[in-house]
């Protein structure tokens, strides 16, 4: 494949050079003839020049990559080689009528196709990834999504060896063919960007469900998997019916098709996708039962399921009209995810879960060296703008509109914004207008969230007057400079907050401040006494906020303020502050956190939140906030240290509460109940273990042979790999026999022990990619070891540039195979200005060796060159 292409650098493509396609397509028919050493791909494409496009003469430019062209015809007739002009990016035709059909056959080598876009073999069965650009490398064709075609897709292949063939849509015919071969086609109504086109090809295992929509409309529901898998498929399937169910009452969506199908695949470069009426999912995200697979997974199921279920509204039904608008259908779509998954379980802890999620994640993309706002203005390879801001930053966004508008104000616009735009492509103006017109409001200045990057800080003063009763709150609202914005301008966001009085209790209920201006005052009057501003009540707005709080004020906040964000928040803060400056934790605050532990009517998975100190991503950039650099394995043992503490202090505490829910949980149940019980349970043997390493050990050795939940193995197997080496070895190697074949759990095996926060990971993690439950060809393989090494303090930033070394290396092997998963782990460098002089003199050299290579694909060198520019 053309993976790489070498220098001279690459160009920026800028949002602001957009242009209308020059030639639309109004219809597509595609043949796919599966062979064992090719596909051959034969397309009928009804072209039509583009009445909105100024360029009136220019040629028909198809894109297209790492596949064979074999002919090309117009209207019948087959081109002579002189009559186009093919790179290995383009094929371009002058002689096209204004109106006709342009038919293409090519070749596509899916066996050979380690990038895993376009069409690939899966293991057992062939599938497609076409989001973003990968529909081009299975045929020329205008590769953008602003041209939307309706498709018909025929599928010839073995009987044997492919006996299920999906496309898009409906089922129209099927049939036998000589030679034991066999074919479908599939036709879908709906107009469509050839990003969202999907196929899938092999023997699989189904199973079937039905769901009525609310107009009385039965659809078909399918999940396929490969052989011997689908009794692993029950929570995907409980979850889309709750998600198809959810998104008619919440935002009156209904499901427009008559059969939506999953697809679990076991090579996949992301989470999933939601081609129409096809999703195809890494099977990482969407199959497992409590013995396969961790509550964390069997969280995830749920939660994507429904994201790539509501794309069929957000995203698909109405698409982007270019790539800089991805945050219109992903940061509404992970938006509508987040207040589904609430909806399903807890609201409040789905709140802590996305808050802590964005600060460990995309607070520090924001103050990095490839800082971006949630719509960039430019980029070299998209494919590394599926980002952090993107996506949940874009969905703050959505959530700041939501909070500004009100729930029914919102649904307003929604509701307008479906009905403007249905069938078509749009802008992320697009989306800002339907919410102002619905709701009268002005969202001019609101538009700055789209175009300016980093994250605001609010540093908020306050003063009380007893004679008059009045509260004043000072506010003023700043952003750091990213690269190419050096200076910002205010944006319009919403502070939600309370006032409480001495005991906690709410003086004035729930008020929203609009902010717009760099510097504002607000007085609150008739306030009775001075009170304890609880700010940023449910983190109103994306931002770090800084006010001067005692630690006294913070505890009345941590057991009583009403927010519960906020209440969470305390904690983390002065967590924050302890593990910071090497204090002592103050009795005061253990008596807090005990109480937190021990409330009858608090939720197992709530308590489990507010134990759990901020990561080690979190502590570093609040070193960062006040100006100094981060040594990782210092902040490592300085998180430690309070958890050892705190551990001693609770001792008897979190042994009861260990116990209690040892003896009462259903090692079989895993719903949203129960994994919060089972993280408080787990959080607190593995504290216990910080403090008493040698009671603990043995209780873990018991729970990873004995047990069945993958869970509690898990957790356990990572307390011994903390801890006992001996204990260790043997339960790691007993793991691994059990699990040999299974390859999704023998994932968890090597994320365990990349995970070893010890000098010694490094070589461990060598020796593990020679193991057979390890291949670089293999996404969720690489991202187990790999990526879990690239965060883990004593590997990548081993003092002596080891780790560096070593991801570099990685970065520099995976690039031949797949681009678009090497970039992901040069990204880690892209921090390296937050580090110690040392490590950013290592961190440097590495990238300087990555920029050296001759051969280096777009996506890797994007960031590299923007880490070290
Ligand atoms: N649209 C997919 C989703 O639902 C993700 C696609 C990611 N594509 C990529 N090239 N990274 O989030
Ligand atoms: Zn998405």
């Amino acid at each position: 494949m053309d993976n790489t292409t070498t220098r001279p650098e690459q160009a920026e493509i800028r949002l602001a050079e957009y242009k209308p396609p020059v030639f639309l397509v109004d219809t597509v028919e595609l043949d796919f003839d599966i062979r064992d050493d090719r596909t051959r791909v034969s397309s009928r494409l009804a072209i039509r020049r583009n009445p909105e496009s100024a360029e009136r003469n220019a040629p028909l430019v198809l894109n297209g990559q790492g596949q064979k062209l074999v002919a090309v015809r117009v209207d019948g007739r087959e081109l002579a080689a002189g009559d186009y002009v093919l790179t290995d990016k383009t094929l371009t035709i002058r002689a096209v009528p204004d109106e006709g059909v342009v038919a293409i056959e090519s070749d596509n080598d899916p066996a050979a196709n380690t990038a895993l876009m376009g069409l690939y073999a899966a293991g057992p069965m062939l599938c497609t990834q076409c989001e973003a650009e990968g529909f081009r490398r299975i045929t020329y064709f205008p590769d953008r999504p602003d041209v939307q075609s309706r498709y018909r897709v025929a599928i010839h292949a073995d009987e044997d060896r492919y006996p299920v063939l999906l496309a898009n849509g409906n089922l129209v015919e099927n049939g036998k063919e000589a030679g034991g071969r066999h074919y479908a086609v599939w036709e879908d109504p709906f107009r469509k960007p050839c990003y969202l086109f999907a196929l899938v090809a092999g023997r699989l295992d189904k199973v079937a469900d039905r769901f009525l929509t609310r107009s009385g409309r039965e659809v078909l529901l399918e999940i396929y998997t490969e052989p011997g898998r689908s009794s692993e498929t029950g929570f995907a399937m409980a979850a889309l019916k709750k998600a198809m169910r959810w998104d008619e009452e919440r935002f009156g969506r209904e499901y427009d098709l008559d059969r939506f199908m999953i697809v679990a695949v076991s090579f996949f470069n992301f989470g999933a996708m939601e081609n129409k009426g096809l999703n195809i999912f890494n099977d990482a995200r969407v199959l497992g039962r409590a013995d396969t697979a961790t509550d964390a997974d069997i969280a995830f199921f749920e939660r994507v399921v429904g994201h790539e279920y509501f794309h069929n509204w957000s995203g698909d039904r109405v698409t982007c009209r270019d790539w800089f608008q991805i945050t219109l259908k992903e940061g509404l779509t992970v938006f509508r995810e987040q207040e589904f998954v609430g909806d399903m379980n807890s609201p409040a802890q789905e709140r802590l879960r996305t808050v802590s999620v964005l600060r460990r994640v995309q607070f520090p993309e924001d103050a990095g060296a490839m800082a971006h706002p949630i719509r960039p203005a430019s980029y070299q390879a998209v494919e590394n703008f599926y980002t952090a801001t993107v996506y949940s930053k874009g969905a703050e966004v959505i959530r700041m509109i939501q909070t500004l508008v009100g729930r029914e104000g919102f649904r307003k616009g929604l509701d307008l914004y479906f009905e403007r735009h249905d069938g078509h492509s749009a802008t992320c103006e697009d989306f800002v207008r339907a919410m102002a017109d619905a709701n009268a409001i002005d969202l001019g200045q609101f538009m700055r969230w789209y175009a300016q990057a980093g994250t605001p800080v609010l540093d908020v003063t306050s003063r009380y007057d007893a004679d008059s009763r009045a509260y004043t709150l000072e506010v003023e609202q700043r952003c750091p400079a990213t690269p190419g914005q050096d200076t910002k301008e205010p944006f319009h966001m919403p502070l939600r907050l309370g006032l409480l009085d001495a005991r906690g209790g709410d003086m004035k209920g729930d008020m929203v401040l609009k902010l717009r201006r760099p510097r504002e005052t607000f007085v609150i009057e008739d306030v009775p006494e001075k009170p304890i501003p609880s700010l940023l009540r449910d983190f109103s707005a994306p931002v770090r906020l800084n006010y001067d709080y005692t630690d006294a004020e913070l505890l009345v906040i941590l057991a009583h303020d009403s927010d519960g964000f906020n209440r969470w928040d305390a904690g983390q803060k002065l967590f924050a502050k302890y593990a910071l400056s090497g204090e002592a934790l103050p009795d005061a605050f253990v008596t807090a956190l005990r109480t937190v532990l021990m409330d009858k009517d608090l939720e197992a998975g709530t308590k489990a939140m507010t134990l759990t100190l901020p990561g080690e991503e979190e502590l570093g950039l609040a070193l960062i906030a006040r100006g100094e650099r981060i040594d990782p394995v210092a902040v490592c043992e300085k998180r430690r240290r309070v958890i050892k503490a705190l551990a001693g202090a609770l001792s008897g505490e979190l042994w009861a509460t260990y116990r209690e829910i040892a003896a009462g949980l259903d090692e079989e149940a895993s719903d949203g109940v129960a994994r919060g019980q089972r993280s408080l349970k787990n959080l607190c043997l593995a504290y216990l273990h910080r403090a008493e390493p040698g009671k603990v050990a043995p209780v873990a050795a018991r729970v990873v042979s004995g047990a069945r939940n993958m869970t509690d193995k898990i957790a356990c197997l990572d307390i011994l790999v903390d801890g006992d080496a001996a204990l260790a070895a043997r339960a790691l190697a007993e793991f691994a026999e059990t699990f040999a074949g299974q390859p999704s759990i023998m994932d968890k095996w090597l994320g365990v022990q990349a995970a070893e926060r010890h000098a010694g990971v490094l070589e461990k993690v060598r020796r593990l990619m020679a193991h057979k439950a390890f291949s670089l060809n293999n996404p969720n393989r690489v991202a187990a070891l790999v990526g879990v090494f690239a965060g883990n303090p004593f590997g990548f930033h081993a003092e002596d540039g080891s780790g560096y070394r070593f991801v570099a290396d990685v970065v520099e092997r995976l690039d031949r195979l797949n681009p678009q998963a090497a970039a992901r782990y040069a990204k880690p460098f892209l921090r390296w200005r937050d580090f110690d002089a040392g490590r950013q003199a290592l961190m440097q050299e590495a990238l300087r060796k990555l920029a050296a290579l001759e051969s280096l694909s777009i996506n890797v060198r994007e960031v590299v060159t923007k880490a070290l520019g």
